[in-house]
């Protein structure tokens, strides 16, 4: 079985509105290895969000290779695509996108209800699981409304986590978050990339690039390098020992 979660091969993506063309990636080369812990870091307008729905599925490189775990995904259907979404990859975002008629469990539960064959006693057990992991097993049956923004995004990990994913994607995850609970997704994110899950986050805060292995810097829709400066020049973030370069 290969070790390779992602795979990109000069990919481009470029949107059309009315008259305007937007080049939003420019021949993005990138692989990302099982187990891996990859910050995506850029000014604002830069790609990430772009390049990182993408990698998820939820939009499609206008021209370019692009395998998951050794998929090829670039020519598979609408369902087809829904499907390896499903099974492969959890969704974090800066914006929770819990719904707020559903419980907590119901939330969690929501992604298992999508595949056949699960049972409503494994769901809850699976949903119970997950939600223990963030420490908001205590938390079931409230509605989101309930739950500060901290437990709001505890919560959606949970929901990211339960279909085990091979890959979890997360855009900006502390960005609504004061720095205590941003701490908080930022330890549940270290555990799980200890216990093996590959991550790819977008971040604006140096403080959680410094919990990647590998960081890329994106700048004008292409991959820059695997360093990053803050606004000092300063850089803070290196490559760790072993990584693989992304260009
Ligand atoms: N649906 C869309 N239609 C047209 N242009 C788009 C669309 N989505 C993104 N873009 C353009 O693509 C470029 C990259 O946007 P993207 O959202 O990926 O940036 P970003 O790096 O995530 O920025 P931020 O840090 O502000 O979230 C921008 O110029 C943006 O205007
Ligand atoms: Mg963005």
């Amino acid at each position: 079985m290969t070790n390779t979660v992602i795979e990109l091969k000069g990919v481009n993506k470029s949107f059309r509105t009315a008259e305007v063309e937007t080049r939003a990636l420019t021949d993005i080369n990138l692989m990302i290895n099982k187990g891996e812990y990859v910050s995506f870091t850029g000014p604002s307008g830069s790609g990430k969000s772009t390049l990182l729905s993408i990698l998820g599925l939820l939009d499609e490189a206008t021209t370019g290779k692009f395998k998951i775990s050794d998929i090829d995904v670039v020519d598979l259907s609408r369902d087809q695509r829904a499907a390896v979404r499903n099974k492969e990859i959890g969704f974090i975002f800066q914006s929770f996108n819990l719904i707020s008629d559903l419980t907590v469990e119901e939330n969690v539960m929501l992604p298992l209800t999508y595949q056949k064959g699960v049972s409503r006693a494994d769901m809850k057990r699976i949903a119970a699981e997950v939600l223990t992991k963030v420490n908001m097993e205590h938390r079931m049956q409230h509605h989101p409304a309930q739950l500060s923004g901290g437990q709001q995004q505890r919560v959606a990990i949970a929901r990211a986590l339960v279909n085990n994913p091979s890959l979890i994607l997360a855009d900006e995850p502390t960005g609504n978050l004061d720095s205590e609970n941003a701490a908080a997704v930022m330890d549940i994110l270290k555990k799980l990339h200890d216990e093996g899950c590959t991550i790819c986050m977008v971040t604006h805060d140096p403080r959680s690039v410094k919990h990647a292995s590998r960081n890329i810097h994106i700048l004008d829709g292409q991959i820059q390098n695997n360093l990053v400066a803050d606004e000092t020049g300063a850089k803070v973030a290196a490559v760790e020992e072993g990584a693989v370069p992304c260009t």
